[in-house]
């Protein structure tokens, strides 16, 4: 007997949808089961005005499938100059959704990111004002610190100190992968929650490095040790309103990941919702898929649920492709290692 699951249509809190040949190429993968996401802003130039947003948003949208009904979720992408009234005026206008901080250098195209965060407290002043949310890659850049320790010692050295200075800022931490990322977030009776990635709850740091570089398996923040992948599937599927999904699904054509020097991302948009499915119906918490892909979310962005309906059934495994064709080339598909039995209808 098949086994079925009906649950609200799912959101992703965290995507790159790049621009170009790249952004025709992925947006399908992602309308074709989400009906909302997140957008990140770190093109190159970086979306960084209520004007840059504006006009990236007209290019998602003339790019969405004909008969998809799907909404781009805009940010802003925080630097050193941004100008509190453009944001304020962003988000009246309900162009943005939030307003995301890379620390200067910690990830891909992040140059033009934060480096004095003093610089930017007006901002996080006038965001708390009006409720926009503070989307955070929480990793510090210091060259000193160990790129496995980079998410804790953010907390301490960086997110802390902000959430101390403006309690009234709701912040997202993005793609947390430890468990002190889980631990900080469940510390915080309000205004904290945190996205999880489809790849951080099914691969730990050996998946990477053992038997052979995986560089289809490299991202950031990388893959930490199976402890704290542990920590994050248990809070991910326990039903937790702080915990909700936020892909980071991210393209790289092959070309630049299969490299002596490869991007980080995971490219996870076409087969996350039958990866999940797997992930929680091993922790027997199908019941609490729901609510980490659809409910959780939009609960803390202050956003209605979506109405519509998904059915998700088990069956004979499914062949997903193992690549996605761009005029620039192809993206390879997120592996998770196991057969995935769980199809959106
Ligand atoms: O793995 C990642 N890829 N992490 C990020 O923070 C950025 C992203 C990208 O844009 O490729
Ligand atoms: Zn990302």
């Amino acid at each position: 007997m098949s086994m079925k699951l009906t649950i609200r249509r799912p959101d992703d809190w965290h995507l790159h949808l790049r621009d170009g040949a790249m952004l025709r190429a992925v947006l399908p993968e992602t309308t074709r089961h989400f009906a909302r996401a997140i957008i990140m802003p770190n093109l190159v130039p970086p979306v960084v005005t209520g004007a840059d947003a504006a006009a990236y948003q007209g290019r998602i949208l003339a790019a969405i499938p004909q008969g998809i009904d799907f909404t781009p979720l805009m940010t802003l992408y925080l630097t050193e100059n941004t100008d509190p009234d453009d944001v304020a005026q962003a988000a009246k206008a309900g162009l943005i959704t939030a307003v995301k901080l890379y620390p200067a250098g910690a990830t891909t195209n992040s140059a033009s990111g934060v480096s004095d965060f003093n610089k930017v407290r007006d901002v996080f002043e006038r965001m708390s004002e009006i409720g926009l949310p503070l989307c955070v890659h929480g990793e510090v850049t210091d060259p000193e610190i160990d790129i496995f320790d980079r998410e804790k010692v953010f907390i301490d050295r960086v997110l802390d100190p902000i959430r101390k200075a403006h309690p009234n800022l709701k912040i997202v931490m993005e793609h947390i992968t430890t468990e002190d990322g889980v631990d900080y977030v469940k510390s915080a009776d309000k205004n904290l929650a945190a996205t999880i990635t489809t790849h951080h709850l099914i691969i730990n740091r050996n998946h990477i490095l053992v038997g052979g570089i995986k560089p289809h398996y490299y991202c950031l923040p990388v893959a930490k040790r199976e402890d704290h992948r542990l920590a994050l599937v248990a809070a991910a599927t326990s039903g937790d309103a702080r915990f909700f999904l936020g892909t980071d699904s991210a393209p790289h054509v092959d070309q630049l990941k299969e490299t002596a020097c490869g991007c980080a991302g995971c490219f996870s948009a076409t087969n996350t919702m039958s990866c999940l499915a797997e992930v929680f119906e091993a922790e027997g918490a199908l019941e609490h898929l729901e609510a980490f892909t659809s409910l959780n979310g939009p609960d803390f962005y202050g956003l209605p649920a979506n109405e519509e309906r998904i059915t998700l059934t088990k069956g004979a495994p499914v062949a997903y492709p193992t690549k996605i064709n761009s005029d620039e080339g192809p993206v390879s598909l997120f592996d998770p290692g196991f057969p995935l039995h769980w199809v959106v209808q």
